[in-house]
């Protein structure tokens, strides 16, 4: 059967890769990007890659939360329900450090424009087909500073990326023991996937973006996958395994949830 499938951050990376292989089996798969120009190239390759003329897209800096909020109101403007949410985009490296918000770009991108995301969304979600949302996690995890969350203290690239893909994971592991009708799936990818990110960063990378892309298509579309909500997949290991062990405490869990909401102003 056909889903409906959104994948943030899909005009590059791993992202593109696997909306290319979802659009291949004729999903109709709604794509994301910051960029009007790269966003009609790239929906059109796709649809000339896949034969399908059901690709779309939206758009929003995802670094702005109220362009993330506009976004959401266009999603649901235009779909009465969706079967796959993919949060996806991502920021490891920027030069500019902090939003106009004076947040942490990383926090921003990586966990908070994801939340908002996936908050507005849930109604459509919970309209799905067997609903499932993969959320983007990393190898890299670390201990969530308040004050960096906040923006009351600075800190690097590294650290603030780590801490943000905790904080994704962590909320992905409450997500889904409070939305019982929707499976959320939290993922590492496979650490230094050859993609932009990984090569700004690194200028090196370890295996290619296909085994990436490969994972976020199995996680959108296998039945192998059901019934595995609130599990952690590390595509370093190929499987199902612990992530940091602050994502299984509930006390840090709901410190993070009370100034995510305060943040957010929902
Ligand atoms: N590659 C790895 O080894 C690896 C490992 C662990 C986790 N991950 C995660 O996997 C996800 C995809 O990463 P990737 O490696 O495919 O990186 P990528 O090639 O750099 O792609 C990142 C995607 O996110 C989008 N994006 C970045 N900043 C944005 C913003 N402010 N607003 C909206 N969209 C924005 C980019 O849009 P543009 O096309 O406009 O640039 C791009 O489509 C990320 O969440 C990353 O943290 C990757």
């Amino acid at each position: 059967m056909n889903k409906t499938i959104i994948i943030t951050g899909s005009t590059d990376g791993i992202g593109k890769l696997a909306a290319i292989k979802l659009a291949k089996d004729g999903h109709h798969v709604y794509i994301h990007g910051r960029n009007q120009e790269k966003l009609g190239k790239v929906i059109a390759e796709i649809k000339s890659l896949s034969s399908n003329e059901n690709i779309d897209g939206f758009i929003a800096d995802f670094s702005n939360l109220e362009a993330v909020k506009t976004m959401s109101d266009d999603i649901k403007n235009k779909l009465s329900k969706i079967d796959i949410l993919i949060n996806n985009a991502g920021v490891f490296q920027s030069a500019i450090l902090k939003n106009k918000e004076g947040l942490d770009l990383r926090f921003v991108v990586n966990y908070l424009a994801p939340y908002l995301l996936t908050q507005q969304l849930i109604p459509l979600l919970e309209a799905g087909t067997n609903p499932r949302i993969i959320n983007l996690s990393s190898a890299a995890q670390a201990s969530v500073s308040m004050d960096a969350l906040t923006g009351r203290t600075e800190i690097s690239n590294q650290a603030s990326y780590a801490q943000s893909k905790l904080a994704l994971t962590m909320w992905s592991f409450h997500l889904a023991k409070t939305q019982a009708a929707i499976e959320v799936i939290p993922v590492n990818p496979g650490s230094l996937l050859n993609t932009r990110m990984v090569r700004e960063a690194y200028g090196k990378f370890w295996s290619s973006a296909d085994k990436g892309a490969n994972i976020l298509y199995d996680l959108a579309v296998s039945e192998q996958h059901k019934g595995k909500n609130g599990e952690y997949f590390d595509n370093d290991q190929g499987n199902y395994s612990k992530a940091h062990s602050d994502a299984y405490n509930t006390t840090i869990i709901n410190e993070l949830l009370e100034s995510t909401k305060e943040i957010i102003n929902l």
